[in-house]
């Protein structure tokens, strides 16, 4: 083969020079990002306070463990219940900084420096909240497995927006599933607890217009 004809070298003294300028950019970066570690976490457990219902609770736990772990078999808070484990049925709903989570789809160690709220604090077997009263009176469930997390949504969507339409509490019910079918029986309760809230308030001299309510079998 005439020398001409000979692919080129990959390689010139001059980009040598460059690569070899590049690595030792790259290796100065790496040592600055190796002092700059971010925290290890695990594999052991370690203790974390988590902020349930207004007091502080101490836990110790593995990173891989859920919020719902952590309240349920750490700290024994059980109404939050574990049914997919995996984000799809809402039976894990807590509320985190007045927001509705589901608890399973939460790592225990994410949760700390947020105010967790599970329906143990909405009311007491002797005093319910209107929520909780307004499931028992219309009948709002069948095996109950779903309750908790129905009450929880329920009772933030009422927060939200005191007189929901049908078509408003189905959207706030969306991520909670009763496996049971009792859909109608719960939008009634959330109509029923939204007027006994509406009831409850102090009058402001401006009654909001009420909304048509829910129908059975919607
Ligand atoms: Fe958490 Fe189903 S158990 S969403
Ligand atoms: Fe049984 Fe809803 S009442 S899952």
């Amino acid at each position: 083969m005439a020398e001409s004809d000979k692919p080129a070298s990959r390689f010139s003294r001059r980009s040598f020079i460059k690569t070899a300028g590049a690595g030792a950019a790259i290796a100065g970066v790496s040592a600055e990002a190796q002092e700059k570690k971010p925290e290890v976490l695990g594999p052991d457990a370690a203790t974390l306070t988590l902020s349930v219902n207004g007091a502080p609770r101490k836990v110790t736990v593995e990173p891989r463990v859920t919020l719902l772990r952590a309240l349920r078999n750490e700290l024994d808070i059980t109404g939050a219940k574990e049914v997919c484990d995996r984000g799809g049925c809402g039976a894990c709903t807590v509320m985190m900084d007045g927001r509705i989570v589901n608890a399973c789809m939460i790592m225990a160690w994410d949760a700390v420096g947020h105010e967790i709220t599970t329906v143990e604090s909405f009311g007491t077997p002797e005093k319910l909240s209107p929520v909780q009263a307004a499931f028992v009176e219309q009948d709002g469930y069948q095996c109950g497995f779903c309750t908790p997390g129905m009450v929880v949504s329920c009772t933030a969507l009422l927060k939200k927006n005191p007189n929901p339409t049908l078509d408003e509490i189905k959207a706030g019910l969306a991520g909670n599933l009763c496996r049971c079918g009792t859909y109608s029986r719960i939008f009634e309760a959330v109509d029923k607890a939204a007027k006994t809230l509406a009831m409850a308030k102090p009058a402001t001299g401006k009654a909001a217009a009420p909304k048509p309510a829910a129908k059975k079998g919607e």
